[in-house]
């Protein structure tokens, strides 16, 4: 398989906060990579850094073998080739679904309105959400709305997906219907990186499993072997968190 990413020791300060240092990982095309670790070990920060939300320190960010830089001048179309989805969705409130989805398409990609409806249309279709293609965004559910956002990256052909927390703020009947979309991205082939909390979807998606601590990674590997024979003590008890002690 082609790498497609790679991030060469980088490191990331806030003032004197190091949030990671020296962090090296290299993705394949194709690969889903799913990253877990505790509440503020830097997972978001670091998928900020991937798209040049953020900036870094040290080191070097490459897609496709172009380096990924907040200061580059063509950054906006290397940033064209990264799908992102948050856990916020931040849809237009003023646009139906269907405006909102093939805006950055006909506007940014410049292609014919009629072209991206009739994508818009299908990919609306796939996600089970065609009947709301009129509505607007305060008329649909959480979980509705997180896959109109996901709709709205896939439909830029991004060479890249990456999914922070996609599931974090929605009422728990509407996580399966979104961590199903995200499943079957996966499955099909496309490259993505995945932070998220849910662990037996985290398991059902990865290719690979990562464990960020401390500012590095701590522990990386298959999912069966991640999950089932953890390392490292402290990933060993950061899958205890996740598990109920039922003999109490
Ligand atoms: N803009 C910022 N300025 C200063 N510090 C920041 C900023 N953004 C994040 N941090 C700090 O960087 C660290 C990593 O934050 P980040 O949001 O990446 O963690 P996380 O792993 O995504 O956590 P969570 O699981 O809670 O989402 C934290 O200590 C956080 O306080
Ligand atoms: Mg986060």
């Amino acid at each position: 398989m082609d790498e497609i990413l790679q991030v060469k020791g980088i490191t990331k300060r806030f003032d004197d906060i190091v949030v990671f240092e020296n962090l090296n990982l290299t993705v394949k095309k194709g690969e889903v990579v799913v990253i877990v670790g505790p509440s503020g070990c830097g997972k978001s920060t670091f998928l900020r850094c991937l798209n040049a939300l953020e900036d870094i320190q040290e080191g070097e960010i490459t897609l496709d073998g172009e380096s990924i830089n907040r200061n580059k001048k063509d950054i906006s179309r290397i940033r064209e080739k990264i799908g992102m989805v948050f856990q916020s969705y931040d849809l237009f409130p003023h646009l139906t679904i269907l405006q909102n989805i093939t805006l950055a398409p006909v506007k940014v990609k410049k292609r014919p309105k009629a072209e991206a409806e009739k994508e818009a249309l299908e990919l609306l279709e796939r996600v089970g959400l065609l009947s709301k293609k009129d509505n607007y965004p305060r008329q649909l559910s959480g979980g509705q709305k997180q896959r109109v956002a996901i709709v709205r990256a896939l439909i830029m052909h991004p060479e890249i997906l990456l999914f922070d927390e996609v599931t974090a703020a929605l009422d728990p009947e509407m996580v399966k219907e979104v961590l199903d979309v995200v499943l079957s991205l996966a499955k099909e082939g496309r490259t993505m990186i995945i932070v998220t909390h849910e662990m037996q979807f985290a398991r059902a998606a990865a290719d690979r499993m990562i464990f960020i601590d401390g500012g590095r990674i701590v522990e990386e590997g298959k999912p069966k072997d991640f999950f089932e024979n953890p390392k490292t003590e402290r990933l060993q008890k950061f899958l205890q968190t996740f598990t109920y002690d039922d003999e109490k």
